[in-house]
């Protein structure tokens, strides 16, 4: 499964290389050359562990990712929790941090070209005043009350999932079948669509979560997707209704400095775009772990455990998004505790998988723990001024969805090994490709009465 960016591009990571040039090599002092490349994920090999094999070479190693862009990779959580805070030290906006982006007199390619073209333009990744201005309307659009608001539209479309997981053969793919389209629906609803742009807004929108499109394939559905989104504000703002059009726009007009139309389309498209593929990760991540360790499966259905436990567990055990390319160092940055220094303009990527997998941090951090004390201590949904606006709302699908699946199909097991569910091959999204499941007949423990992990 690819990742795809605002920029319309997808992003498949290549398969992985992470190798060390000299079996033994010390970490790379900043400016010098990488002893390390992080192309995506190995087959067979998790980005978690491609996290623990970096953390030997010290908390921010300097590594190569694709297209030969060279970046401190950040593992240790405590330095990623302190870099995402510093809002004025650490820059997503390339235009205006990454020597020689803005004026061309730097190629960027591939998927590093494809995350950082947006520069400037939607919340994600512009800096400072820019970003507080471009955020400000998500923030205000994606309250607490909108999740509270949506929820019983959230649990029909879920029942819809069930019934049409129901409905089809014992064996299913839960990513198309049922993760898929949760989130995507849910978007739909979030956004208000009126019944005329709804057919129009799916064909396009279908496209954009093609993941085996070519990039001027992504590029055309982009361009559908936006001319939809376009028409949509138009309407809103003739006529507004309740929903996040509507609310986006208010707050958009009730800014000192209003967003144009385009702005607003760009974040619109922003939030369709990281609101989904995390999501559906995210719901696959959960049901995968929980699957897979049928003892601490039965606390949660008992109630012993809470659900949202096992859910914070998941997300800091597997991330959906293992990082979210790129910052940079405004200027020199220093960090006092692990002594790593960061010169202006250096390329940093918060591996986001790593920080949830801090042995500073999490004791035994490579077991799935629902009981775990520290299972909230992630960074899975970001830090600082870049904080997830859409968390509350994901939290809400992931429960929901989870919790309705295991109500459903409670004797649901995976029909593979677990071994042999294939991982998607990218350092930036962070899930499985397929999760086959028998969906009802007796579960392997119960059968041989074992009720083990
Ligand atoms: C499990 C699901 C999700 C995960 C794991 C996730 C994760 C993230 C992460 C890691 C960031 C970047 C934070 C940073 O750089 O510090 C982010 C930003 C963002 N997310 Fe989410 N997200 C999820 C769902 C959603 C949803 C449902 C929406 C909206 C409907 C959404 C909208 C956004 C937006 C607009 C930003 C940019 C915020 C900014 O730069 O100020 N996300 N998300």
């Amino acid at each position: 499964m690819s990742v795809i960016h605002p920029s319309g591009a997808a992003i498949t990571a290549e398969p992985t290389d992470l190798v060390p040039a000299e079996p033994a090599a010390p970490p790379s002092p900043a400016g010098s050359g990488c002893p390390l490349r992080l192309h995506g994920s190995t087959p067979g090999r998790s980005i978690t562990a491609e996290g623990h094999l970096l953390r030997q070479y010290g908390d921010a190693p300097a590594v190569e990712l694709p297209g030969g862009v060279r970046a401190r990779v950040v593992v240790s959580h405590r330095l990623a929790q302190s870099l995402s805070a510093d809002s004025e030290g650490v820059s997503r906006d390339a235009n205006l941090h990454w020597p020689g982006f803005a004026d061309g007199t730097r190629q960027v390619e591939g998927v590093i070209a494809a995350w950082t073209a947006t520069a400037s333009r939607n919340a994600l990744n512009s800096y400072g005043e820019n970003h507080r201005r471009l955020r400000a309307p998500i923030a205000a659009a994606l309250t607490k009350r909108r999740v509270e608001a949506m929820t019983p539209d959230i649990e029909a479309i879920v029942e819809e999932a069930l019934d049409h997981l129901a409905g089809g053969p014992d064996v299913a793919d839960l990513v198309p079948g049922f993760a898929l389209r949760i989130p995507h629906q849910v978007i739909v609803r979030l956004l208000g669509m009126p019944a005329d742009l709804m057919a129009p807004f799916y064909a396009a929108a279908a496209g954009l979560f093609d993941t085996s499109a070519t990039a001027e394939e992504m590029a055309a559905s982009m361009e559908r997707v936006a001319l939809v989104l376009e028409q949509l504000v138009a309407l809103r703002r003739a006529s507004p209704a309740d929903d996040l059009v509507s609310d986006l726009i208010r707050a958009a007009d009730e800014a000192d400095d209003p967003l144009t139309d385009a702005e607003l389309r760009d974040q619109l498209m922003l939030v369709i775009i990281a609101g989904t593929e995390t999501t559906v990760h995210a719901i696959g991540n959960l049901l995968v772990h929980l699957l897979t360790h049928p003892a601490q499966r039965d606390l949660v259905v008992r109630g012993e455990v809470p659900l949202e436990d096992a859910l914070e567990e998941s997300l800091r055990l597997q991330p959906p998004a293992a990082s979210v390319p790129l910052r940079f160092a405004v200027r020199d940055l220093t960090d006092a505790e692990s002594g790593e220094s960061f010169h202006q303009g250096e390329e940093i990527l918060i591996l986001l998988s790593a920080a949830g997998t801090d042995p500073a941090v999490h004791d035994q951090p490579d077991v799935f723990d629902v009981r775990r004390p520290t299972a909230r201590r992630h960074l899975a949904f970001g830090h600082g001024e870049h904080f997830c606006p859409g968390a509350v709302l994901a939290r809400r699908e992931i429960a929901i969805a989870a919790a309705r699946f295991l109500n459903h199909f409670p004797s649901a097991r995976l029909a593979t090994a677990p071994e042999e569910l294939t991982l998607t091959e990218s350092f930036i999204s962070n899930g499985h490709q397929a999760i086959p499941v028998q969906l009802r007949g007796r579960r392997r423990d119960e059968v041989s009465g074992r009720g083990g992990e």
